[in-house]
C-alpha cells in the first residue's frame, strides 16, 4: 500500500474539509492510502508547549511521516498571502531530510483556504511550493481538463486546490471546490503509482 501524506494546518476547519476531500481522491486510486496529519499552533510565548496529542482531529506530524510517505499534499489557510506560521515552523524542522535528499523525486501538491475571493490563494499556493522545490519534490497542479477550473465562481486554481471560506471561514466547500480537491488527490496518487511503475 502506498501511503500519501496529507499534511495541513487549520484553525477554523476550512482547510480540514479540503484535506478530507483530497484524501477521498487519494483513496480512489487502487493501492493508495492517505495518512492525514496536522501540526500544532505556534505561540508567541516561546516557552509554551502543547500536548503531544491533539484534543481532536488527526495526530501531529513528525518528519518521519514525510520520510515514510510516497507523496505529499500540503495544505494551509492563507495568512497575509502566505502559508500559516505553524506549517512553516514544521517545514523549518526538515533540514535533516533535505541534507539526506529524502524527498527528492516524490510528487507533491498544495491547497489553501482564504476568507476572500482575491485574498491571495495563488500567492499562498506558490509560496508553499518553494520549500518543496528545495526538497527536490515534483510539484503537481491541476490541468484545465478539470473543466470546473473554468466554471468555478469560488475557489479552484491550476496551482492547486483552493476554497473561499467567507469572512468567518464558515462557507462550505462548493461542488466545484470539492471536486477539484478530489481531482488533486487522485492526480497525486496516480502519479505516485505511475512513478513506481518506471
Ligand atoms: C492572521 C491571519 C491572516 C489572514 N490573511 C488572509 C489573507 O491574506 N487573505 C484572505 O483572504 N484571508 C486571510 N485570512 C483568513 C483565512 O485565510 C481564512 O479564514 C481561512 O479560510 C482559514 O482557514 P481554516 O478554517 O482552515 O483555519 C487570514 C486569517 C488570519 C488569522
Amino acid at each position: 500500500m502506498n501511503e500519501i501524506l496529507v499534511l495541513y494546518y487549520s484553525r477554523y476547519g476550512a482547510t480540514t474539509d479540503m484535506a478530507q476531500r483530497i484524501a477521498v481522491g487519494i483513496e480512489s486510486v487502487a493501492g493508495c492510502q492517505a495518512r492525514i496529519r496536522t501540526v500544532p499552533p505556534v505561540s508567541t510565548v516561546c516557552e509554551a508547549t502543547a500536548d503531544t496529542i491533539p484534543d481532536d482531529g488527526p495526530p501531529y506530524a513528525s518528519t518521519d511521516d514525510l520520510q515514510e510517505c510516497a507523496g505529499l499534499a500540503l495544505g494551509s489557510p492563507t495568512r497575509f498571502g502566505n502559508m500559516a506560521a505553524p506549517l512553516k515552523y514544521f517545514l523549518d524542522q526538515t533540514s535533516g531530510l533535505w541534507l539526506g535528499g529524502a524527498l527528492i523525486g516524490k510528487p507533491a501538491a498544495v491547497f489553501t483556504s482564504t476568507s476572500s475571493l482575491h485574498g491571495g490563494q495563488e500567492t499562498t499556493l506558490l509560496s508553499m511550493m518553494l520549500p518543496l522545490l528545495h526538497h527536490g519534490m515534483l510539484i503537481l497542479g491541476l490541468p484545465y481538463s478539470e473543466t470546473e477550473l473554468i466554471s468555478t465562481t469560488s475557489g479552484g486554481t491550476p496551482y492547486g486546490a483552493s476554497h473561499t471560506a467567507g469572512h468567518d471561514s464558515k462557507l462550505p466547500l462548493t461542488t466545484e471546490e470539492k471536486n477539484l480537491c478530489t481531482a488533486l488527490g487522485k492526480r497525486l496518487a496516480e502519479t505516485v503509482v505511475a512513478l513506481q511503475r518506471r
